[in-house]
């Protein structure tokens, strides 16, 4: 399982790259809303940071004005930019073309099995199925997950599954134990992955002990 994080924070992103651990990045409006820079500059400062694939969500309404932007943003970094659309008509009809044009997508949104058969037969390099939303509606968000998995490996689609909209330590537990390809967290959430308070304990008592040993 992959471990992408899930901000467009600058500090957090370049503070957790530096674990090695982190394979990707993912932002949405909301998440650059938060920043004091626009999307082009988010993809530049980013891309100083993350040698790896960094997704970045058409804002336009049309699927014309969605293809044009898409276009710029990838010129920015095309190495490693992944367009995220949303799992509409028009982001299928525009998740194709991107295809086409050797461009990767990020089908974001999705809640459903349906949903993300759809992104996988328009060959979308990611789904996103948004874990934290689903629970939050009271939904079985794995449940869907592992019907999903199944389905991607019975007729061996090659988009891989992306679970976002992830909400603490046991969400992210339970995703790869359904096997999720992707796991997308928060950078409050990846810190607390490392934390344990019986690891605390157990370092304090040893740091006692070590001074106990012998010189
Ligand atoms: C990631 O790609 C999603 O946009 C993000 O995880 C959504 O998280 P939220 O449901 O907390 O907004």
């Amino acid at each position: 399982m992959q471990l992408f994080i899930d901000s467009a924070n600058i500090s957090e992103i370049k503070e957790v790259s530096n674990l090695g651990l982190i394979k990707g990045v993912t932002t949405n409006p909301t998440l650059i809303s938060k920043t004091n820079s626009s999307i082009d500059e988010t993809i530049r400062n980013i891309s100083s940071i993350v040698d790896g694939p960094i997704s970045i969500e058409v804002t336009k309404d049309t699927y014309n004005e969605m293809l044009e932007q898409a276009l710029n943003f990838y010129k920015i970094n095309p190495r490693n930019i992944v367009i995220k659309v949303p799992m509409t008509y028009d982001g299928l009809k525009l998740c194709r073309e991107l295809s086409n044009q050797g461009i990767k997508t990020n089908i974001t949104l999705c809640f459903s099995v349906s949903q993300a058969l759809l992104a996988m037969e328009s060959k979308a390099t990611y789904v996103s199925l948004f874990i934290g939303r689903l629970l939050d509606d009271n939904q079985d968000a794995f449940e869907i997950l592992n019907n999903i998995v199944k389905i991607k490996h019975i007729y061996n689609f090659q988009t891989e599954i992306i679970s976002a909209s992830i909400r603490n330590v046991k969400q992210v537990e339970k995703c790869a134990q359904y096997a999720s390809d992707i796991v997308t967290i928060p950078y409050q959430v990846l810190k607390d992955m490392i934390t344990n308070s019986l690891t605390d304990k157990g370092i304090i008592k040893f740091k006692e002990d070590a001074l106990k040993i012998v010189k």
